[in-house]
């Protein structure tokens, strides 16, 4: 028989018809004649409860139905009497495709540590909470999809093996083929990393950007969006070694047309969320305001999560030159310990803690810094005429800091030529990319927009580990 998703149920006035439902236990509460199921199977952030009347089953059916046991329940739909829901399932047959020894299950009744969940990857999926984050997620990376496809945009697949280093900063992930045991050596004794990938040197992508470029010079819109991997030893709640990205690439684009795109392009997933995944949001919502209670009232965040969101749609970006949220910062005393832990001068790279006062405590809005001093920018980023500064440009947000970076790129090919050269990037593996500067050159811009820092923003969770089913981090690359 055909099974209807607990969502549907949920939703649904046909009292008095068979249904049949599929999915896992969550709780069983048990009376003398009669027992309550709350089953999920994952479409819905609510359970559906299914009533038992105890003489109707056998005894070792009910025994069975423990926190975690899987069953398809075949049942009358009926309005309920009870309090925290419309409808209920009166069940008429039961069947346990597979049960869960109570004693040993790991996800007990109880809300559990989001510390301990990351530690059995394989089940925390069934918990309400990274149900609410998965469906979230899936629902960002539809409307990802649609936003741009609506806009004339084509999605272009880059790939993950690649012989460049795109951010020019070296955190990349060796892919080698070579034989550990007996490696080709080069001319002095060391292993000959050249010969990598059948004879090249290759490592699996950092950024899609570069031949995002190479797309947006023919189809004049395109977008990436695909997995993309870092070695950098950063142990904290914001970074990942393998992360999704979003990389539109637009020819015909200045700075501030990327920066128009990079605003409405953000509010329009924000609205998205709050349209399609209230539910989920609003459990999640409830869940940190529960959270919140247990904060000294000074740490306690000013906004609940829905609100928050409703915030970013309404309101405009601040936008500001680099130079000029160096002024803020120097000028500022940070209230909690009077002075940043990194000092801010003009030329430092910001860290997470200037953006964030920048958008927390000074503008209490999301901030657009744009032109940043070119030495702490990549390479392909477009010079600005002080000689100073690049037509960059970093999206930050309240809790996460920096989501979006971005910029114009540099589009004369003698500039971004000397710029390589200065930098003492190894030329030979760009030379496509410097050709599409010789050939029909166009002033162009992009910028990436990091996945997991998005549904970190969206769902209201802490940390980078939880928005992901199966996070990589320096600690953990299990299953
Ligand atoms: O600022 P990033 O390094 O920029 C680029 O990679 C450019 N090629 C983008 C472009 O212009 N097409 O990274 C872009 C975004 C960051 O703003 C951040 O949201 C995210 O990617 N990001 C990470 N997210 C999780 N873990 C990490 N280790 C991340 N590193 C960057
Ligand atoms: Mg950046």
């Amino acid at each position: 028989e055909k099974r209807t998703p607990v969502k549907e149920l949920l939703r649904s006035t046909a009292f008095g018809t068979q249904v049949h439902v599929k999915g896992w236990v969550q709780t069983k509460r048990e009376s003398k004649n009669v027992a309550f199921i709350a089953l999920n199977d994952g479409s819905v952030v609510h359970h559906l409860q299914i009533v038992a009347e105890v003489e109707k089953f056998p005894e070792d059916v009910l025994k069975n139905i423990t926190t975690g046991a899987c069953i398809a329940v075949t049942g009358m739909l009926t309005e309920s009497q009870g309090q925290g829901q419309k409808v209920e399932v009166q069940a008429t047959a039961i069947e346990i495709y597979g049960t869960a020894d109570a004693e040993k299950y790991p996800l007990q009744p109880k809300r559990h540590s989001l510390e301990f969940l990351r530690e059995i990857a394989h089940l925390r999926p069934r918990t309400r909470t990274f149900g609410a984050v998965l469906r979230i997620r899936h629902a960002m990376a539809f409307a990802i999809h649609k936003y741009f496809n609506d806009r004339g945009f084509f999605y272009l697949h880059t790939p993950i093996i690649t012989g460049s280093d795109a951010e020019g900063a070296g955190e990349m992930f060796r892919v080698t083929t070579l034989d550990p045991i007996d490696p080709p050596l080069n001319e002095f004794g060391t292993i000959d990393y050249k010969q990598d990938f059948f004879g090249k040197e290759t490592n699996l992508t950092v950024s899609g950007q570069l031949e995002g470029e190479l797309g947006a010079m023919a189809l004049s819109l395109v977008y990436t969006f695909g997995p993309t991997f870092r070695a950098e030893n950063s142990n904290t709640a914001r970074h990942l070694a393998e992360f999704w990205m979003i990389e539109p690439e637009m020819a015909f684009y200045d700075l501030e047309d990327n920066m128009n795109l990079a605003e409405d392009f953000l509010k329009y997933l924000v609205q998205y969320a709050l349209d399609h995944c209230i539910d989920d949001l609003e459990f999640l919502d409830n869940r940190q305001k529960e959270e919140e209670k247990n904060k000294k009232q000074e740490e306690r965040s000013p906004m609940g999560l829905v609100e928050k969101l409703r915030f970013v749609v309404d309101n405009n970006f601040e936008r500001l030159t680099y130079t000029e949220a160096v002024d803020i910062l120097m000028k500022s005393k940070p209230a909690q310990k009077g002075q940043f832990v990194y000092p801010v001068s003009w030329g430092t790279d910001l860290q997470s803690e200037h953006e964030r006062y920048l958008v927390e405590k000074h503008f209490k809005k999301p901030v657009i810094l744009t032109n940043y001093p070119r030495q702490i920018k990549a390479f392909y980023m477009k010079q600005d005429e002080d000689g100073k500064t690049v037509r960059a440009m970093d999206v930050l947000f309240p809790g996460i800091g920096e989501i979006i970076g971005g910029s114009q790129r540099e589009e004369n090919y003698e500039k971004l030529y000397s710029r390589i050269q200065e930098l003492k990037i190894h030329e030979e593996s760009l030379w496509w990319y410097l050709e599409t500067r010789k050939y029909g050159t166009a002033p162009h811009s992009g910028f990436g927009l990091g996945f997991e820092r998005l549904i970190l923003f969206i769902t209201g969770m802490a940390n980078i580990r939880d928005v992901i089913p199966f996070p990589r981090t320096p600690q953990n690359a299990e299953f």
